[in-house]
């Protein structure tokens, strides 16, 4: 907003979290600067006074943000309608079971204006949002713009199976498809990550752990598969390891929160 010249006075940033601790962090507005890699140099300038270690973000700015403790995945978390044009809500659905993700899905749809933007983090694939957002790249999955009128998700039909004949003769000749010559595009940490959740719901732990070593090969800070990894070697008896592995999760949580 700032960059883009819009004054203080016409915006105001609403920060929910179920945590305390996170929004006591947060309402200081202090970031190491090792977790602000990814933020353009005139982007930290402008928001923030950047020292050696840390940057901490202009104090005028601090104030349009209103800090909430809430519970996001309680029904209605957002208000009955309408309010904001945009909404970050990135990294949270990774925490949630399907029926939180629904409850949260709906009131992110029903907080949003229309034609508003929801971002999500990007291992933050969710099923839930299909019939009330629009993805707005085919290939993303964090950025949505907002339904005008929510669809309707029918479980997939199969079509009846005819004898060979009927079928020949329902269906209309169709050109044969071109040979797929490109090999397969590499799968990224998050897909990775969710393949790991999928082989640990199905109790196949080695080759979740597999998944989740190759996701922290590809991004050595995926908070969720570091989590994951840490739930799977729960029983390791290599205690060093663990500690290890805990202690990587202690200073990445610090960094993103
Ligand atoms: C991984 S952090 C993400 C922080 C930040 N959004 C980011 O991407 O860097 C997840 C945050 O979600 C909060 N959280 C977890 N469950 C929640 C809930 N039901 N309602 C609101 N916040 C929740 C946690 O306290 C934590 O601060």
């Amino acid at each position: 907003m700032r960059l883009a010249g819009v004054p203080a006075a016409r915006y105001s940033i609403a920060a929910f979290d179920v945590s305390g601790a996170a929004l006591e962090l947060a309402r200081r507005g202090e970031y190491p600067q090792k977790s602000l890699g990814h933020v353009s140099e005139e982007l930290r300038n402008a928001c923030g006074s950047v020292g050696s270690k840390t940057m901490t973000v202009h104090p005028e700015l601090r104030e349009r943000v209103h800090f909430e403790r809430k519970n996001l995945a309680a029904p209605g978390a957002l208000g009955p309608e309408p309010k904001y044009h945009l909404i970050l809500c990135r990294n949270l659905f990774i925490y949630l079971g399907a029926e939180a993700r629904a409850e949260l899905a709906r009131s992110l749809a029903v907080a949003l204006l229309p034609g508003g933007r929801l971002f999500l983090g990007t291992a933050d694939r969710v099923e839930e949002l299909n019939a009330l957002f629009a993805p707005m790249r085919p290939a993303a999955s964090f950025a949505f713009v907002h339904r005008a009128q929510p669809v309707s998700v029918a479980p997939r039909t199969r079509r009846p199976r005819l004898p060979p004949e009927a079928a020949q003769k329902a269906s209309p000749v169709r050109p044969p498809r071109p040979v797929q010559s490109q090999p397969p595009s590499p799968m990224t940490a998050a897909e990775l990550y969710h393949r790991a959740l999928d082989h640990r719901l199905r109790g196949e732990i080695a080759k979740a752990e597999r998944r989740c070593r190759q996701s922290l090969y590809l991004a050595p800070n995926f908070l969720p598969a570091l989590e994951l990894l840490q739930a799977l070697w729960d029983r390791n008896p290599n205690m060093r390891l663990r500690r290890a592995l805990r202690d990587r999760i202690v200073r990445n949580r610090e960094a993103t929160i």
